[in-house]
């Protein structure tokens, strides 16, 4: 059963999907079932991928890292997600040579972030 929320990845040809509602089947790509992405909340070494919240002119920002991550072609962080307090979730997708940070217009409580090579990471 796929779980809400969840992050799955085919490690045969790369897809990543987001579930956005729970059914009773598992998910299949390249013929073999997806593997649900593990969020990360503790980073072990000099790198950091923890998305830190703070807040912003506009609203909040999540930065990711302390140290900012990598933004380079091989490896950076390909989106931010920030959730909120009423339920909301907005994404937002980086490229090589952008910031590893997203503003959002409401209140983060919680946020999410994908490095194209360490997986998935949230806040503690
Ligand atoms: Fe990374």
């Amino acid at each position: 059963m796929a779980k809400i929320r969840g992050i799955y990845k085919c490690n045969i040809c790369g897809n990543i999907v987001s579930v956005l509602h729970e059914g009773a089947g598992e998910l299949i790509c390249c013929g073999q079932p997806m593997q649900l992405l593990q969020e990360k909340t503790k980073d072990i070494g000099f790198e950091k991928h923890i998305p830190i919240i703070e807040k912003s002119k506009k609203g909040f920002i999540v930065k990711v890292g302390k140290i900012p991550h990598p933004m380079e072609s091989g490896h950076y962080i390909e989106w931010i997600e920030g959730a909120g307090e009423k339920g909301e979730i907005a994404r937002i997708f980086l490229k090589p040579g952008d910031k590893p940070e997203a503003e959002f217009c409401f209140k983060v409580v919680s946020a999410r972030e994908l490095c194209n090579l360490h997986g998935l990471w949230k806040t503690s």
